[in-house]
């Protein structure tokens, strides 16, 4: 009878549970943020010349410290700012920083993509944060020649309202030196199923970072971010400098809407732990390519898995291809570390200062018999 009693408890429980919690998740959101291009202006009252005057006076956004609301095209002193995503930015002076309020579900994982762009030759910082989760990324426009670097972040929301800031944390001699801005995007991660017949997780990479609709020269994902909470969920970058997220829309994928391009040689690896059963053999398969984005020569994909290593060549024209690479590796524990690095530094045909590499694609492990 007790039994009988506790059963009914549970099963009344989970019912309640359930009703009471299911209507609660009704908001996603893939797509800028409120004024996150900021194409709203200040009013012209609220300028002193580029200069915001007033905590509230950039539409939907709180500023702090000196900001300045800048047009694309030459500027007074000389300057000449490339605003790729659309027509103004915001430019963070030192230790400034601007803010908004986001509504989201406590609980979820989100993904910030934006534009920044560094204003002097010196390497600029931009700290992004919500309360309890901050960054340091360098702005060092290696990625992109015409100056529209794009990274990715992601946080846990832990309340119902989240304040986003971008911080310049810099004090710069120079106060015309600090970031530039010109979009902000959000998207909510949701959580990543295994497809069937493979052990790795968002292996074809679809599950990524917002990309810009409009302009896009791939999502720089920074290192040492952890896997759980990351722009690309089940991956890990490890060591010191990005990965980029290479969507079909701007640049050549071998399957699906995304691709990883390997940017920054053997700085940069990507890696996922997978669960395996010790001693037995798995197949580790993947695709290796170029993202048709004039990146050429000799390329090398570095895998390991195990105690095994395949150095995977594909010769690169720039123009859009790939090919599938395999091997087999025998497990040595419950847990299997699979990390993929390019062996080499590549730049693009006629731009030897834009940085570029191997795209990885497809990634599968699965038994071998
Ligand atoms: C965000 O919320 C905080 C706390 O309620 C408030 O002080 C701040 O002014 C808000 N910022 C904006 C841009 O609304
Ligand atoms: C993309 O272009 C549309 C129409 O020109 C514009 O309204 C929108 O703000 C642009 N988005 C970005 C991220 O620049
Ligand atoms: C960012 O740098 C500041 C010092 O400038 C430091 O206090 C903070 O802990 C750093 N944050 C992260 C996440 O590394
Ligand atoms: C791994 O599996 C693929 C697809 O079934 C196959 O083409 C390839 O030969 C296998 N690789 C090895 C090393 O067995």
């Amino acid at each position: 009878m007790a039994l009988f009693l506790s059963l009914c408890l549970v099963i009344f429980f989970s019912l309640c549970n359930g009703s009471a919690s299911a209507p609660i998740k009704t908001l996603y959101l893939d797509g800028l943020l409120p004024n996150g291009d900021f194409e709203e202006s200040p009013a012209k009252s609220n300028l002193k010349k580029t200069v915001i005057i007033g905590r509230y006076s950039l539409p939907k956004w709180e500023i702090n410290g000196l900001v300045e609301y800048v047009s694309g095209g030459p500027q007074p002193g000389g300057f000449f700012f490339a605003i790729p995503r659309g027509v103004h930015a915001v430019r963070l002076g030192n230790e400034a920083s601007i803010s908004q309020n986001l509504t989201v579900n406590p609980g979820s994982t989100y993904s910030l993509t934006f534009g920044a762009t560094r204003t002097c030759a010196q390497d600029e910082v931009l700290r992004v944060s919500v309360p309890g989760q901050s960054a340091n990324l360098s702005i060092q426009t290696l990625y992109s020649s015409d100056g529209g670097d794009t990274y990715a972040w992601a946080f846990k929301a832990a309340s119902k309202v989240v304040k986003v800031t971008f911080h310049n944390p810099g004090t710069q001699e120079d106060p015309t030196c600090g970031p530039l801005l010109d979009a902000i995007a959000i998207k909510e991660m949701l959580p990543i199923q295994y497809t069937k017949g493979n052990l790795v997780k968002n292996g074809g990479f679809e599950t990524g970072p917002h990309v810009f609709k409009n302009f896009s020269t791939g999502v720089l994902l920074p290192p040492k971010q952890l896997d759980l909470i990351s722009p690309l969920p089940g991956w890990i970058i490890e060591s010191l400098k990005p990965v980029k997220y290479i969507d079909n829309k701007h640049f050549f994928v071998p399957s699906g809407h995304a691709a990883i391009e390997l940017v920054a040689g053997r700085e940069s690896a990507i890696a996922q732990i997978i669960r395996t059963v010790p001693s037995k053999f798995y197949n580790l398969t993947f695709t290796i390519g170029d993202a048709k984005n004039a990146c050429h020569g000799s390329m090398v994909v570095e895998a390991f898995a195990a105690k095994e290593t395949l150095k995977a060549p594909y010769v690169s024209q720039g123009k859009g291809g790939f090919k599938t690479a395999s091997f087999k590796f025998q497990a040595i524990s419950t847990r299997t570390r699979i990390t993929f690095f390019s062996a080499y530094y590549h730049t693009r045909l006629h731009d030897y200062g834009h940085i570029c590499g191997p795209v990885l694609d497809n990634v599968r492990v699965f038994p071998a018999h």
